[in-house]
């Protein structure tokens, strides 16, 4: 039987891993998995209490907001801004910065985040989740600025998400592995059940919404073709798996290998998912699994964000298969 170990204990033992770590930064991940436990509560219940349904309120990404978006925005901000470990955060649903109140204490860390992701999804008893990344911030004392959020990827010192579905799993990576936890609600506890994930380097499953086929580019469209014509040698057909959000389809891209993708289009050439609290801490993720993330051109990971909210066309997952991607956008690819 594998041995019984939290997530707070797992935390502690592979504190020593990171350069600088302090108890600090245990206690901001620590601080993570409280919050994601009151939000997995609401969203158990979300059938039966009134948070279903819609605030009636556009966030500045254009998407109507749920009840559980702004309640999950709200958990985040107060269990992270009263640990005292960060100076700033920034969260799909704020428009702007979130500041860390003057009375409470100010930490060397910014948390990014994506506090309820599938949204359309929470009606429909669909797996939905929330994604998070960690950056040391850049200033030196004081308040947090727009300097310490608008990091590349690059930068992160721990990111990860959690998929509210059939079980609830914590996965995070601090750089050395990624670590999967499963919530047992009978003791209200995540408990390690996926030690170091790693990645297949390719797989047999595409991931990808084809109602907007004919927005695509034609290299896109070859793309997609190529890897549903039938050809044994080479894997082909891939199978097609979308669930419409983004955690859920990562999380079985990470487990089962394959490629997840969200390009741009004509009505929308940056795609929908945003690069801060999206793609950046997915491509954390999966690089740390052994896999690749890319807009087409360039690794997500060395991508200088400009600002808070901007979007990113997305390809993710295993190795040989986002590298295959990239050389049919680059039109390089023979079919
Ligand atoms: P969010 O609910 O945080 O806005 O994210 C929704 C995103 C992502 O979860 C998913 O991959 C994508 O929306 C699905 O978009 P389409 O419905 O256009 O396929
Ligand atoms: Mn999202
Ligand atoms: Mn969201």
């Amino acid at each position: 039987m594998q041995r019984i170990i939290t997530i707070e204990r797992f935390i502690i033992e592979r504190e020593h891993e990171i350069p600088g770590a302090t108890g600090e930064f245990s206690k901001l991940l620590t601080d993570l998995a409280l919050a994601s436990k009151i939000v997995w509560r609401e969203v158990s219940k979300a059938g039966l209490v009134d948070i279903i349904g819609s605030t009636g309120k556009v966030n500045i990404s254009g998407d109507v907001v749920q009840k559980l978006d702004e309640f999950a925005n709200e958990i985040f901000i107060n269990v992270m801004q009263k640990g005292g470990h960060l100076c700033v955060m920034a969260s799909e649903e704020s428009k702007g910065l979130i500041e860390i109140p003057d009375e409470l204490a100010k930490g060397k860390y910014v948390l990014v985040f994506d506090p309820l992701d599938g949204s359309s999804n929470i009606d429909v008893n669909v797996s939905i989740g929330s994604i998070f990344g960690i950056f040391r911030r850049v200033t030196t004392s004081g308040k947090g600025t727009e300097r310490d959020i608008l990091q590349p990827g690059r930068n992160l010192v721990a990111a990860g998400y959690i998929v509210y579905g059939s079980s609830t799993i914590f996965v995070y990576t601090t750089g050395n592995g990624v670590h999967g936890f499963t919530l047992d609600p009978s003791i209200g506890e995540f408990l390690l059940s996926h030690e170091n994930i790693r990645i297949p380097k390719k797989g047999d499953i595409y991931s990808v919404n084809e109602g907007y086929y004919e927005r695509w580019d034609e290299n896109m469209k070859r793309f997609i073709n190529y890897l549903k014509a039938e050809d044994k040698a080479t894997g082909r057909p891939y199978k097609l798996r979308y669930v419409g959000t983004l955690v859920a389809d990562f999380h079985r891209t990470l487990l089962y290998g394959g490629i997840f993708m969200y390009p741009g289009d004509k009505k929308n050439p940056e795609g929908k998912l945003r690069l801060l609290y999206e793609a950046a801490p997915l491509a954390y993720v999966v690089e740390k699994a052994g896999g690749r993330a890319s807009d087409g051109f360039r690794n997500i990971l060395d991508i200088e964000p400009t600002s808070l909210h901007q979007r990113t066309p997305l390809f993710i997952g295993s190795e040989e298969d986002v590298k295959l991607a990239e050389k049919f956008i680059q039109g390089k690819a023979e079919d």
